[in-house]
């Protein structure tokens, strides 16, 4: 009997809500993630799955009234073919309201034109080439852009003795957008590009390229290559080819020692300097809130940056949606997030509104062993840094 007398108010309060605003209230926010999760850029889909999985965890998985649904799909990495297929499949068949994730670079320019053409917001956890947020207006970007990572560890040489650079870059978007901008700084700060060498983004055999930078003698390597096995790669030839031995210094952006192959690199990595958008050592409120969180959920397994991408990506959609009162629909969507501003576990970041894409800190770090553990550890720093790499 309670039951129904229980009925007619419901009514009433759900009509006085508005049938818009209780049909968005009940329909679930559903976010397909299009991810690496197998091959040998796994390590990046786990990464920002579990960052995204622990924001929800810690701060509730209902944003605006809608409850978040997670779909994951696999493109398997390098494989842009793939990439498109399953975010055709997560908008037609999953009819997700978000697309998100995005590892590589090749996978946000395959999916960019899907995003355009079914106005979804794209949301770029860290594919890091420049022109991305270019392909599309429904694109914004919480990762980084490897202009942005390049230019201050690019000044930090010049400043420090490091006058002739051999540059080595993986041979696709955001190994070229290094390349490209560590010459314009560099040579602008009166250093010298003394070789420049281009390696697959597939197995790459670094043996021969190690052997003619040794015999060029130049004072430092600037290296981009995308972490994983080619990062530990590379360090490895480099140590045994005695490159080091013969006082040539590694200099790069902090992909090269993200935390999770710090370990595996070892002692090779001591003393190697960076700039990047964050560190695990990042000494803040937040990060170390994030960081006992990310230890409390996942054991052992150590965050690095993409992990925070794929939190601070659901912190945009939370925040966004806040401000559209629920409304995922892209033009509204994209205009929420635009002037966003927070403080994530890596410091002070905003929307760039012109970009769509992120303003935050650059820091300068150096490998040092810290409670008998690698870390990145924060020396120097550019606050406020957008993209140079935008035309
Ligand atoms: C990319 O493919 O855009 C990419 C991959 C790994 C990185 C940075 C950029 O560390």
């Amino acid at each position: 009997m309670k039951r129904l007398h229980l009925l007619p108010a419901l009514l009433s309060a759900t009509l006085a809500v508005g049938p818009i605003a209780n049909a968005l209230a009940i329909e679930p926010l559903k976010v397909g993630l299009v991810l690496p999760m197998s091959g040998p850029f796994a390590g990046y889909g786990a990464q920002i799955e579990r960052g995204v999985r622990l924001y929800l965890q810690e701060h509730g998985d209902t944003f605006s009234g809608r409850k978040v649904v997670l779909i994951v799909k696999d493109d398997t990495g390098v494989a842009p073919e793939i990439s498109k297929r399953v975010a055709q499949e997560l908008v037609v068949q999953d009819k997700v309201d978000i697309l998100a994730g995005f590892g590589l670079t090749p996978s946000a320019f395959a999916v960019a034109p899907i995003a355009t053409e079914a106005k979804k917001p794209m949301i770029v956890m860290n594919a890091a080439t420049s022109a991305v947020t270019t392909k599309s207006n429904y694109i914004v970007r919480v990762s980084m852009t490897l202009p942005q990572n390049t230019a201050p560890i690019a000044s930090w040489a010049a400043k420090n003795g490091i006058h002739k650079v051999y540059t080595v870059v993986a041979d696709y978007g955001p190994g070229h957008d290094a390349e490209e901008q560590f010459k314009k700084t560099f040579t602008a700060a009166g250093g010298e590009v003394v070789g420049e060498v281009r390696t697959p983004v597939k197995n790459p055999d670094f043996a021969p390229f190690l052997q003619k930078v040794k015999d060029t003698r130049p004072d430092a390597v600037f290296l981009f290559v995308p972490p994983g096995e080619q990062s530990i790669g590379f360090m490895k030839g480099f140590a045994e080819r005695d490159l080091s031995k013969a006082g040539i210094r590694v200099i790069a952006t902090g992909d090269l020692t993200s935390e999770t192959v710090l370990d595996p690199l070892g002692d090779a990595a001591l003393g190697v300097t960076t700039s990047f958008h964050y560190s695990e050592a990042h000494n803040s409120p937040e990060n170390k809130a994030f960081t006992n969180a990310w230890y409390k959920a996942y054991g052992q397994e150590r965050p690095d940056f993409m992990a925070v991408g794929g939190y601070d990506g659901m912190h945009l959609i939370e925040e966004a949606l806040k401000k559209t009162n629920g409304s995922a629909e892209g033009d509204v969507f994209v205009t929420a997030a635009k002037n966003l501003k927070w403080v994530s576990p890596r410091g002070a970041v905003s929307i760039d509104p012109a970009t769509r894409d992120i303003v935050q800190t650059i820091y300068i770090r150096k490998v040092s062993r810290v409670g008998g553990k690698l870390q990145n550890v924060e020396f120097d720093q550019v606050a406020d840094f957008k993209d140079p790499g935008k035309p």
